[in-house]
This record gives structure tokens, sequence and C-alpha cells, in this order.
């Protein structure tokens, strides 16, 4: 197996290598102390060394829960939202068909999402696509108090009993929560739901190699031991061991980390095949929610490109100078396909004929990338070799591994989201949640 590959070079015209060194001694501390759960945040690093103590026998329950949904659904709805469900769909969208929805006959049910937002059409259409038809649900939710998810669950558990019936639907429903607290747990444990747990030590934003994810992935049909093992290979080549230069997640940390010192103040991650789109959705939250506190924090951007070439484009080539870009760039596609040669080449287009489109796409990547470099935009590259689960599963481990020193080096506790309450006891105050009564008085006289 190969490995996915960092290059950082395209940053040193704009920070020095020799500053980037520096972080030598910062950035092998940083990883000891997530090692030695001796930082910030100490109380959240169970998905640390998570890829090396998922057993067989746990993936093995997880295929066969996965295979009992996929045996009796057309549809699996994931239900959570931010961490619950994010990882899963980031996964299940960079390995499966671009247009997988419409594939007949089907080998795997289709999974879709609820509980990720609150808008009423949403959820509506969501019914609508479900009425007659074989569904079933995984809720996740760790607090199993989070609005969102709720508010969905109960639209869809309704629907699914008054389909089914109470028995066959309890068949159906998956939850996956903490062990003992939260209104899911004590809801799951009334029905008598399997479930599965997620640890105390596992924040949401960290938790796509856990059931969290794997669950979803594993009804999608994808190989969730291959996704571990990937994820395994980065957790001991980004291990303590590993020194400085040759460790690829505290490289990424502290280039970024430079950059963000030299006026670089948001990453754009970048990507040249669409169905990486929510890649950058889940490391969006990863480093946003993770890194965005105590006023700092790189802000984490995204591109699908060439789309957005044609329309982000010119603010990277030419806006403020405060970005840099890291661009997630596929080696070899799953397939070929061949641009055609036309004999009166009316489109003009011959030049490209006997190609393979990728050829095509990687010659815009460089394109791109050497203007946007003229343009004084730093950039590093993760290379994947392929899009599979084996190195799915090391970029995520990579991004998480990564994360956890970048925050320390940063100077904040990566594994809090204090930032996300705010909003919360404001809807709470104006819904009128009990509990909630003075701040209802306060926030009502603002309005
Ligand atoms: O990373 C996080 O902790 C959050 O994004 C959570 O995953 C998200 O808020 C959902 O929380 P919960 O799983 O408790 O419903």
């Amino acid at each position: 197996m190969e490995n996915i590959k960092l290059t950082v070079s395209r940053s040193f015209d704009f920070v020095s290598q020799a500053a980037v060194e520096n972080y030598k001694e910062l950035a092998e501390k940083a990883n000891l102390d997530l090692h030695n759960g001796a930082g910030a945040g100490s109380d959240f690093l169970g998905w640390l060394h998570l890829p090396s103590q998922t057993s067989a026998e746990f993936l093995a329950d997880i295929e066969q829960t996965a295979q009992t949904l996929r045996r009796q659904c057309d549809i699996v709805v994931c239900i959570g939202i931010g961490g619950s469900y994010l990882g899963a769909k980031a996964v299940i969208d960079a390995l499966s068909n671009s247009f997988d929805w419409l594939q007949q006959p089907r080998k795997n049910p289709v999974v879709v999402y609820a509980g990720q937002n609150i808008g009423e059409d949403y959820l509506f259409e969501l019914q609508n696509l479900l009425k007659n038809r074989k569904f079933g649900i995984i809720c996740i939710s760790k607090s199993g108090t989070t609005t969102e998810p709720a508010l969905a669950f109960r639209l869809l558990k309704t629907q699914l009993e008054q389909q089914q019936g109470l028995a066959a639907a309890k068949d159906l429903i998956v939850c996956i929560t903490d062990k003992s607290r939260g209104a899911l747990r004590t809801l799951a444990n009334k029905e008598g739901y399997k479930t599965y747990i997620i640890e105390d030590n596992i924040g949401g934003r960290f938790s796509a190699l856990s059931p969290v994810g794997l669950l979803p992935i594993a009804v999608a049909g994808f190989d969730v031991q291959a996704l571990i093992n990937g994820a395994y290979s980065i957790e001991q080549q980004t291990d303590i061991s590993i020194p400085f230069h040759k460790n690829i997640a505290a490289q990424y940390a502290a280039v970024r980390n430079e950059l963000y010192k030299n006026g670089k103040k948001i990453e754009i991650l970048v990507n040249f095949h669409p169905k990486l789109h929510c890649i950058s959705e889940w490391w969006k939250q990863l480093y946003g929610e993770s890194e965005g506190k105590d006023g700092k924090g790189i802000f984490p951007a995204a591109v699908d490109f060439t789309t957005d070439l044609h329309s982000m484009g010119q603010w990277i080539q030419d806006g403020e100078r405060s970005i840099f870009e890291t661009v997630i760039s596929v080696k070899t596609p799953n397939h070929t396909t061949i641009f055609p040669a036309w004999e009166q080449n009316l489109d003009g287009m011959n030049f490209l004929a006997g190609k393979r489109v990728d050829e095509v796409n990687k010659m815009a990547e460089l394109g791109a990338m050497l203007a946007h470099l003229d343009g004084g935009v730093p950039q590093l590259k993760i290379e994947l070799p392929a899009l599979s689960e084996y190195y799915i599963g090391q970029l995520l481990y990579f991004f998480e591994r990564a994360c956890g020193i970048s925050g320390y080096l940063l100077g904040i506790n990566p594994f809090d989201q204090p930032g996300v309450e705010a909003y919360k006891k404001n809807m709470f105050a104006l819904l009128d949640k009990p509990g909630y009564e003075e701040q209802s008085k306060a926030i009502k006289a603002r309005i």
C-alpha cells in the first residue's frame, strides 16, 4: 500500500523553511501532549488511538447491523448534525458513484440525511419521499439532546411506526449516543433499540472513525475494515516516535501556523473531484470548531475546482492576500475516460484527442496552482494515491491528528466548542423552553 503524501514546498516563497523548522520542538511537544494527555482538553483524546483500538469483533458487529438494515431498507436516514453526520457523509460521498441515488438495481440502500437543518421544506419533502417506502433510521447524537436531530427523529420515528407498526419499526431504528446520559439514551433503552455508544472521551468532530461514522458507511456498502486500516497506518506514521521532519501531521500543523502568523488568515481546502465536496465540509467543521476561539484561528474555507475557478477563482487570484490553499489531489481516478478525436474538429478540441480526462484535470490543477502561486497564494498539497476506503481513512486520521497538534501550537483547547452554545440559549429562550424563563424575558426585550 502507498501513503497519502504532503508537500509544503510551495509555501516557502512566503514563509521560510527555517521558520517552519523552528516548530520542531513545539510540534513534537504538542504531539507528546496529545499522547500523554497533558494538554488542554485531555478528556477528549479517545480518538487518538481509535484505529489501533478498533477490534475485528466490533467491526463485525457493525457489519451485521448494517446488513440487517441493508436487507430490510431501500433508504436509510442518517439523523445527526455537525460531527454526528459529516464524517459519514464525507466518506460515503467520496466513495460513491456520483449518481448513486439513480442507480437501479442496487445492492445497498440509499443513505439520506436529516437533523442537520431545521428546514421545513426539507423535512416535508423527505417525509414525502419516505411515504410507503421501506426505510430505516440511524439516529446519532452524543448529547442526545440536540434540537435539530431530536426534531427530525420525532417526525421520522412517528412516520416509520405509522407505516410499519411499532414492532417492525423497532428493528429498523439504531441509535448511537452516550452510554448513560441524554434523552436519546433514555428513549432508546425504553424502546429496546439496538444502540452503539459514543465514548465520553470522543468529541463529535473527532468521531468519524467511531460507530458514528462506521455504521452509516457500512450501510452504504463500504469496507469499514479498510477505512480503519488506512487510519491505523497514519496513526503509526504520526506517532510520537516519528520525528518532526517525517511526521506529516506535525509538518502540516507547523506550516499552517507559520502562515497564519504571517497574515494568512484563511485556509482554502481545494479539491478537483466533486465527490470530495463533503470531505471539505467535514474538514471545515474539524478545524473551524477546533481552532476558532479566544479571538484566534485560521478561517477554514473550501472550493471545488475547476467549478469554482469560474467564480471564486477571481478572488483567489487577485483578492486580498490573506489566503493560502491546501490542495487535495487524487493521483489516479478509479475510472478511465478517453477524449475522442473528431475528424472535422469543429469544436477545435482535437489537441486533447486520445488523452484521459484526468490528464486535462491534472493540467488544470497544475495551471491553477502555478497561477495562484504567481498571484501570491502559498500552497500545500496532499496527494491521495486513489479514492478508496484505505486512503480516505488515512486522510481523516491525518487531519484529526494534525488538528490536535495545530490547536496546541495556536495555544487553544482544540477539543471544546463553547461558542456553539450561544445560539442554542437564544433559540431556547425564544421558543419558551422550560428552564429558560429569565433569558426569555431578556431576549424578548431586545426584539
Ligand atoms: O463536534 C461537535 O462536538 C459538534 O459538532 C457536535 O457533533 C454536534 O453539535 C452534534 O452534537 P450531538 O452529537 O450531541 O447531537
